[in-house]
């Protein structure tokens, strides 16, 4: 079953709320909150992804799908934890070794929520193989990580792909979310490839009607 996770991070100023209840209406699976530190990413959205996560926490009982592209990725968790979270997702290159990704793992699951892995464009995906087994998700990312409106990078498709063999390969459950310039024209090609979250930001949220798209992305 292929799910949608509406990314927040484009949604204009002045209509948060009207947006994350048409959102909520329209039946999204997740709501994707992109938290951007200033450092391992240029922008910062650390404060009001904080706040449109707990605003969004109190309105709506649709998981919040939390993608941290931050370097401290402990207080990320600690800062978020408090909207709680059902997928918390990091970046394997804000960390400096194994050791470390493992202690971010453990230290996620005292949240009690799934726990996902990003990997950047330039990342071999066989860089996360040997931590699959400790995790719920990998989220491909299909743009540099950073800012929303970017196009597709065509080459993700075979890393997409790549994954899913070795998930199925080794019998294991994991999702796989893609990230950056889904639309209806690359979706079906991601979803061909073998991803089964699909984050959309500005296809969503430019479109006349967001249950309409969802629906049209999903199928
Ligand atoms: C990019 C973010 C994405 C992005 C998606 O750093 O992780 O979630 O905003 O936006 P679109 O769908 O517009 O590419
Ligand atoms: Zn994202």
């Amino acid at each position: 079953m292929v799910e949608v996770s509406t990314s927040i991070l484009s949604v204009k100023k002045g209509e948060e709320s009207k947006t994350f209840f048409a959102l909520e209406a329209s039946k999204t699976d997740y709501f994707h909150i992109d938290v951007m530190d200033g450092e391992f990413v240029e922008k910062n959205t650390y404060q009001t992804m904080l706040e449109y996560a707990s605003y969004i926490r109190r309105i709506s009982n649709a998981p919040l799908d939390v993608h941290l592209m931050v370097k401290d990725i402990k207080k990320a968790v600690d800062d978020f934890s408090a909207v709680e979270p059902n997928i918390i997702t990091f970046h394997l290159e804000a960390c400096k070794n194994e050791q470390e990704v493992l202690e971010t793992i453990n230290y996620i699951k005292q949240n009690n929520c799934k726990i996902g892995i990003s990997v950047k464009p330039n990342t071999k995906i066989e860089e996360v193989y040997k931590y699959l087994p400790y995790i719920h998700m990998c989220l491909i990312m299909t743009v540099e990580p950073g800012k929303g409106g970017q196009s597709y990078l065509s080459e993700m498709t075979e890393k997409i792909r790549t994954l899913k063999k070795y998930i199925d390969d080794n019998h294991l459950e994991i999702d796989i979310e893609v990230d950056g310039g889904i639309n209806l024209r690359t979706a079906p090609e991601v979803k061909k490839a073998g991803a089964n979250i699909l984050v959309a930001g500005t296809a969503i949220l430019n479109a006349v009607d967001y249950k309409v798209i969802i629906d049209e992305l999903k199928d």
